[in-house]
């Protein structure tokens, strides 16, 4: 009743199912009933954007999107992005000390591979990149580079532009902050922008986890933090197993702090918070 009164747009239980069959099949998402209003009022910022007037004309669009540009808008709108630089800080601690120290006493040119798979508007990434400069100092004489992959268009142009408010900035440490962004004044309003030491070492790339990898790997390590949460146990299922294929016994994967492989993947074991690594073959 109130939602009926307060309602910009008619919003049916047929919209609805429609509109996350749409979300589940293009980017494995599967939405519960509860997220119901999280879709309406995502949704029609996009309905007023395009000057439609029903749910009804916008499931017609996306059904005849000859370009697929709106369905690349309407994930866009969906996904939530919520990222924070350094974020469960345990993961960079690990990557330190289990991955990058241990360099100093390797020959040069040890090539290293990690992938922050749902990387959001890049906070991920720069966090990996400015871990790898403090913990390598001599990063050059090795091989290491940082993939950075999302869905979603917006976040990742973003992550690519490496431009960031003061807000994002408030937990950084100041020499972190000193040494890797360059401070921009434009009147009042401060922002920072990545430096080329941690940029270089990153590739900010478009995909979808639910399709086909281009990559070849191995990976040594996977951040894939925050993402699985909203796919379904098979989707889960399904992409841990391709995961899998992508690492060799050892390698790291990372998940978020609320997320497991418990009962969904037998490629992995559990070896600290949130920490797995890759079984033997
Ligand atoms: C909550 S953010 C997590 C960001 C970062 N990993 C972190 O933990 O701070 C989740 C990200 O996953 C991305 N995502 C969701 N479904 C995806 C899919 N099927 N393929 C690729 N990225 C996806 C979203 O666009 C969003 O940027």
């Amino acid at each position: 009743m109130e939602a009926a009164r307060q309602r910009e747009f008619t919003f049916g239980d047929d919209d609805f199912d429609a509109l996350r069959a749409l979300v589940r099949q293009h980017t494995g998402i599967s939405l519960s009933d509860a997220k119901r209003e999280l879709v309406y009022g995502r949704l029609s910022r996009r309905l007023r954007a395009l000057g439609l007037e029903s749910f009804r004309d916008y499931r017609e669009l996306l059904t005849n999107d000859p370009d697929g540009q709106e369905i690349i808008e309407f994930c866009n709108a969906i996904t939530t992005n919520l990222t924070a630089f350094f974020r469960e800080s345990h993961h960079f601690d690990y990557l330190r000390e289990h991955v990058l120290e241990p360099l100093a006493d390797r020959p040069p040119g040890q090539r290293v591979r990690i992938w922050s798979a749902g990387c959001s508007t890049g906070e991920e990434p720069y966090s990996i990149a400015m871990t790898v400069k403090e913990a390598v100092p001599a990063t050059q004489r090795h091989d290491i580079k940082i993939l950075a992959t999302d869905l979603d268009s917006d976040v990742l142009a973003k992550g690519r532009a490496g431009v960031y408010g003061q807000d994002r900035m408030k937990d950084m440490a100041q020499a972190r902050l000193a040494r890797f962004f360059r401070e921009n004044r434009e009147d009042s309003v401060v922002r920072y922008t990545a430096n080329p030491e941690i940029r270089d070492l990153i590739t900010f790339n478009q995909l979808n986890l639910m399709t086909e990898f281009p990559m070849k790997g191995p990976f040594d390590v996977i951040f894939c933090r925050n993402v699985v949460i909203y796919f379904d146990k098979d989707t889960q299922r399904g992409l841990f197993r391709r995961y899998a294929q992508m690492q060799r016994p050892g390698d790291i994967l990372f998940l978020g702090h609320s997320e497991n492989i418990f009962k969904v993947s037998d490629d992995y074991t559990l070896v600290g918070r949130t920490v797995y690594r890759r079984n033997p073959t």
